[in-house]
């Protein structure tokens, strides 16, 4: 299947360079041509959900026009939906670093993690512990706690440090226990962009013999997400916050997935991934993934195999905006009724910062924003701890996060609209 992907790139020096150029990466996404009250609209939603290179929604078209059919029949267009979804498979096995049979297709991140939750849940027992931290995205919290009423097990909550905006790691140590089964756990805050060593954990958790569910969504759109490096059992995220469709992806180790006692109907297959999919898949959607990361190895130049590409293009465009970022933090810190939330630029983060302007509600903020054709985010973000922690739980907080497009000018926008409205 054809993805329509330019991968042209100019040479400096007859050189390529290492990274398709901002303007190249710009002129993949169609939504980037939009204009709102005369302004090109500067998109800072990333956190919520990034825009789409045009790749993958001809990708998409092209399996819904040409190929769209159900599974496993013997029929050309059936056989190529289930060749479609392998290749999809094996794709998101290079951005997960697994392999295809580890990766399973849900409806989103939320979905899977409680269909799993469920599963894990099975064997579960009154006394039993699942950790959890306040720094998690509550799509990583509510299937636990929702799991430890039905069974009777304890929740032990991490505390986040909110000066830092960073994970406790004492209090890691202390909640771990020989009663721990599970620990659910974030790479990246989506509120305040901190970048948590899963890792580390990991092996706090795996000391005691617990399971450990990394949720990816938010770290994916920004660095490599590496199963192998994490050392982790379970492992979650969503195409639609790196440039793809509404679709989840999960990640289990081989042997957990296929020993998981999953909810599922009897006819389904009981094979591992398929196991975990319920019901016909959205293979559109499936496909979309996959042209989504295909993308984003496009991006970096190198002559490798994709999860090398896949790696340099993530920690290429992550360097690349790293000076704006730290302007932007710079510039918002100098603004006397503002208050910036999270780890400075030089610890391990993502580019999405939170803020409130004194006097002014966050909602306020984006209004006022998307009149200059800035679209920001407000609100808790479903990362409702943190925000009741840094102690906005009524106004909620302003979110801007830096993708792959974002530019100089676009930033200076946003400082631009943000200083105005601190001046009211
Ligand atoms: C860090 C994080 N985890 C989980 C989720 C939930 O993902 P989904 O919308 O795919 O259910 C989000 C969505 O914003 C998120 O940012």
């Amino acid at each position: 299947m054809s993805t329509g992907l330019s991968t042209a790139r100019a040479t400096v020096d007859g050189k390529e360079p290492a990274l398709l150029s901002e303007g190249e990466v710009r002129s993949h996404f169609p939504a980037l041509d939009r204009m709102h009250a005369g302004e090109r609209v500067a998109y800072f939603d990333g956190p919520g959900g990034t825009q789409v290179p045009r790749a993958v929604g001809e990708a998409m078209t092209s399996y819904l026009y040409e190929h769209n059919a159900n599974t496993y029949w013997e029929y050309p267009s059936s056989a190529e939906t289930d060749a479609a979804i392998l290749a999809s498979r094996e794709t998101l096995a290079d951005f997960f670093n697994a392999t295809a049979e580890e990766i399973a297709f849900g409806a989103n991140m939320t979905t899977l993690t409680f269909h799993l939750a469920r599963a894990i849940g099975r064997r579960l027992s009154a006394g039993d512990e699942i950790v959890v931290t306040e720094l998690d995205h509550h799509a990583n919290i509510a299937p636990w706690t929702a799991l430890a009423r039905e069974r009777n097990i304890s929740i032990r909550s991490v505390r986040m440090i909110p000066e830092t905006g960073q994970l406790d790691w004492d209090h890691l140590e202390q909640q771990i226990t020989p009663r721990t089964r599970v620990l659910a756990i974030g790479a990246a805050s989506n509120a305040l962009g901190t970048i948590t060593d899963v890792r580390r954990a990991g092996e706090l958790a795996h000391a005691v013999g617990a399971l450990v569910f990394v949720d990816a969504v938010h770290y994916a759109a920004h660095s490599p997400v590496d199963v192998k490096l994490w050392n982790c059992d379970f492992a979650a995220c969503s195409a639609y916050k790196f440039y793809g469709p509404h679709i989840g992806i999960l990640y289990g180790k081989r042997d957990r997935l296929a020993d998981l006692d999953v909810p599922k109907l009897d006819p389904a297959p009981d094979n591992a991934p398929d196991r975990m999919e319920t019901g016909t898949q959205n293979h559109e959607g499936i496909v979309g993934a996959g042209a989504a990361v295909d993308w984003i190895a496009s991006v970096s130049a190198g002559k490798d195999n994709r999860r090398a590409r896949i790696v340099s293009a993530l920690q290429g465009l992550h360097a690349r905006s790293q000076p704006l970022f730290a302007n932007l933090w710079e510039a918002l810190s100098a603004l006397p009724r503002l208050h910036v939330f999270g780890p400075p630029p030089n610890a391990p983060r993502t580019h999405t910062v939170s803020f409130v302007v004194d006097g002014v509600p966050a909602v306020e903020v984006v209004r006022s924003l998307a009149k200059r054709g800035i679209f920001a985010t407000h609100g808790d973000f479903y990362a409702t701890t943190i925000i009741e922690r840094l102690g906005q739980a009524e106004n909620g907080v302003v979110r801007a996060g830096l993708a792959c497009y974002t530019t100089e000018d676009e930033l200076n926008r946003l400082i631009a609209g943000i200083e105005e409205i601190a001046s009211r």
